[in-house]
């Protein structure tokens, strides 16, 4: 799927806003300045929070919760988690308290791959990644991949794709 611009991202990620539910966790993935931390900033708005707010890489704390948001949403940044040439910081995650907090929040997650696991499993993976060589692409086009498993994860790849272009 290829997103033209950011207002496609914007679009996409309210699609998935009208879809998602408390439980539900989102791992984006895709290289640094593609685009996931902006995708978050626009399912935030679409779940209410107001313009005011910042909606930011949450590097610092690691994670960042939304009250505004309808359902609470819940943002991480897992990146400082990832040491280079160690194994992923399962400890770390722990204290973020994030496994205890998905029951009553929508968890998205950037680099949380190797995290999806012991944060319950992923319902939704989405890709945001810069179109390769040769696709039809202005500096803001990006492409994306949605892989959603079980019942509810394909529920929610179809929210995001929204209905097919005629
Ligand atoms: N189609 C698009 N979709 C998303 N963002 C876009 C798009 N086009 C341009 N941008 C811009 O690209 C930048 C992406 O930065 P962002 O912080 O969201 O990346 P990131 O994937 O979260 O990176 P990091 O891995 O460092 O957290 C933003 O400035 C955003 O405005
Ligand atoms: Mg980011």
């Amino acid at each position: 799927m290829h997103l033209d611009d950011e207002h496609a991202t914007a679009a996409a990620a309210s699609r998935l806003g009208a879809a998602l539910r408390a439980g539900d966790l989102v791992v984006l993935s895709g290289p640094l300045g593609a685009g996931k931390t902006a995708f978050v900033r626009h399912l935030a708005r679409s779940l209410g929070v107001p313009g005011d707010v910042p909606v930011t890489s949450p590097t610092f704390a690691l994670a960042q919760d939304y009250p505004e948001a309808t359902p609470v949403l819940v943002h991480a940044d897992l990146y400082r988690l990832l040491p280079e040439g160690a194994p992923p910081d399962l400890a770390g995650l722990a204290e973020l308290g994030l496994r205890e907090a998905r029951s009553g929040a929508a968890l998205v997650v950037e680099w949380g791959e190797a995290f999806a696991d012991a944060l319950g499993g992923a319902t939704l993976r989405l890709t945001i990644a810069f179109p390769r060589d040769g696709a039809p692409a202005g500096k803001d086009a990006r492409a994306r991949e949605v892989e959603g498993g079980g019942e509810r994860g394909v529920q929610l790849a179809a929210a995001v794709a929204g209905p097919a272009r005629t």
